[in-house]
């Protein structure tokens, strides 16, 4: 036997690398390019901190001999893993190529993304799978649905351990979609990630219904239709951007602190103008997002579902360079009623911010649940109810200021005393009632208003009486169900000290394996 010199497995082994980097060949890599998408590499450049990145398993190949499939075995089979650093903190990653086999997903690729999946585990670190492929590899026949499973499983051990995010570049179809499903966090690129259980001619096969690929699974209609999707951006690069801002904000696992960001912007900064943003009337609009940039470090909030429900604003922000999660309701958008989709959004929120150590700070201004034979068919009893377990459920610090509105079952819904705030600061037009004055006193002084000569003014008279004794945070503060009453402009103050206050919050729940959640 010839032994060989070591130049010569040398260059053996760069051969190979070079072989494993090539991906699919320059023809695969040019019709990618051509659709204004990255190879799986280039993206895994895009999101990691540059030269971070350690691949492994690059010359795992498929075993599968169905269909000639042996005459065809590409190193790496598809996907491309490792674990490199994003602003100096480790994180787990797999970047699918599409230019391998239409980046599907059969059995040694599904190994190596739940060798990711369980390294980032065992780690305590982030991951984040970049999906782009042509679903299951059709050749490999159930072990490419076993492979799914088995990725499937691990999205759901990993739920709640460390962040999952899932971001879609590329077709992702089936049930392959369901991966990103069992994530925290989906991030779409526009025009060229799709995602969807059946595809258009299935659809039209079955229902009739014609409807392109974009309109059905498109980054716009998950983003603002669905509310399978968290995020959208115009381009890859953005996208990745993105995801980076995405994990500044979060811990590296359940049992991390969440990371604490320089800030020169003064904790004790008053703006005199938060008088102006809300206003007393109300019957009156405003966009909760600007009393958010007042309040926040820097004035920068990151939402996170912009498009969909927006009758209710989640996203992050920081005060004192301290991350919190954000839930405001939008009194621009349906007067900031909840509906189905904001309960979901909002509660699904609340439950990713309880999982990784984040306080919740929730900014009220709700005129009730929204009323409607829809909504009521729809479910809103039980999707309303996902809000109350929710915030019953969470551990963290909870803060709630009540900026205008809090009427009702939604005054509850947005994590009043009872359900477990920690702190209930309310502005002086705070209303907390069972409803608005109007309603209040139509039904109350009926009899008196009907028998009046004069009714309307009476009602006028009436709903003034009502509006005076109850539409105030003071009624809430003699029964301690308010801590403080306090000036718009204190607002940051007031949230850096509540935070600091509540920080060494410890509560634990009743042991259980877990509870029965509305769904
Ligand atoms: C094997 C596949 C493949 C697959 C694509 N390819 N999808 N090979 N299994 N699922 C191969 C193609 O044969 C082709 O090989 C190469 O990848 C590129 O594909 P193209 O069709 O040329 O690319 P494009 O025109 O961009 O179309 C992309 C596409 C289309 C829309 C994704 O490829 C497609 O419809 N693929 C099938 C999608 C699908 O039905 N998958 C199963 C979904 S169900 P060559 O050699 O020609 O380059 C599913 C169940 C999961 O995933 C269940 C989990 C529980």
């Amino acid at each position: 036997m010839a032994i060989r010199s070591i130049e010569e497995l040398c260059e053996e082994l760069q051969g190979k690398r070079k072989s494993a980097a090539a991906g699919g060949g320059e023809k695969a890599i040019a019709k990618q390019k051509e659709k204004g998408k990255g190879t799986a590499h280039e993206r895994i450049a895009q999101l990691l901190d540059a030269g971070s990145f350690v691949e492994i398993d690059e010359f795992v190949t498929h075993r599968c001999t169905n269909f000639g499939l042996e005459k065809t075995k590409p190193l790496g089979d598809g996907v491309v893993t490792g674990w490199g650093t994003i602003n100096g903190r480790k994180v787990f990653v797999y970047s699918q190529d599409f230019t391998v086999l239409g980046g599907s997903l059969g059995e040694m690729h599904a190994n190596k993304i739940c060798k990711m999946q369980d390294m980032a585990m065992q780690m305590g670190c982030p991951i984040i799978g970049i999906n782009d492929s042509g679903g299951a590899r059709i050749q490999e026949a159930v072990d490419s649905l076993n492979g799914y499973g088995k990725i499937f499983y691990r999205n759901t051990i990993s739920s709640g351990v460390i962040p999952q995010i899932s971001v879609i570049v590329g077709p992702t179809a089936g049930g392959a979609v369901y991966s990103p499903a069992l994530t925290d966090f989906v991030f779409m690129v526009d025009k060229t990630g799709i995602m969807h259980i059946t595809g258009p001619a299935v659809i039209k096969a079955v229902t009739g219904e014609e409807v392109s690929s974009e309109e059905l699974g498109g980054a716009i209609t998950h983003n603002s239709k669905s509310g399978n999707a968290h995020f959208m951006a115009k381009n890859e690069a953005e996208c990745f951007e993105q995801v980076r801002r995405l994990l500044s904000y979060l811990p590296q696992n359940n049992l991390d602190d969440t990371p604490l960001a320089n800030t020169s912007d003064d904790a004790y900064r008053a703006d005199a103008n938060m008088r102006n943003i809300v206003p007393t009337n109300p019957n009156k609009g405003y966009d909760v997002r600007k009393v958010l940039e007042v309040v926040l470090d820097d004035g920068v909030f990151f939402e996170v579902q912009k498009d969909w429900a927006k009758n209710i604003v989640t996203g992050y922000g920081r005060v004192g360079g301290k991350s919190i999660g954000i839930i405001a309701n939008q009194a621009a958008c349906l007067a900031g009623c909840l509906d189905v989709d904001a309960s979901d959004k909002a509660s699904r929120f609340i439950r990713h911010c309880d999982a990784f150590n984040l306080p919740i700070v929730t900014f009220v201004d709700v005129p009730g649940y929204l009323p409607g034979v829809t909504q009521e068919y729809a479910g809103i009893i039980r999707h309303g109810a996902k809000l109350l377990y929710a915030y019953s459920e969470a551990t963290v610090p909870l803060i709630t200021i009540v900026l205008r509105k809090a009427y009702g079952g939604a005054y509850l819904g947005m994590c009043g005393k009872a359900l477990g705030a920690d702190l209930v600061l309310a502005w002086p037009q705070a209303e907390i009632a069972v409803m608005g004055a109007d309603g209040a006193a139509s039904i109350i002084f009926k009899r008196e208003i009907d028998a009046a000569e004069n009714s309307e003014e009476v009602r006028y008279q009436k709903i003034d009486e009502y509006r005076e004794a109850f539409a105030t945070p003071y009624v809430a503060a003699e029964r301690g169900l308010v801590d403080r009453v306090i000036l718009p402009e204190e607002t940051r103050k007031e949230l850096f000290l509540a935070l600091n206050g509540m920080q060494s919050k410890r509560e634990s729940l009743p042991r259980k394996k877990h509870g029965v959640i509305p769904h």
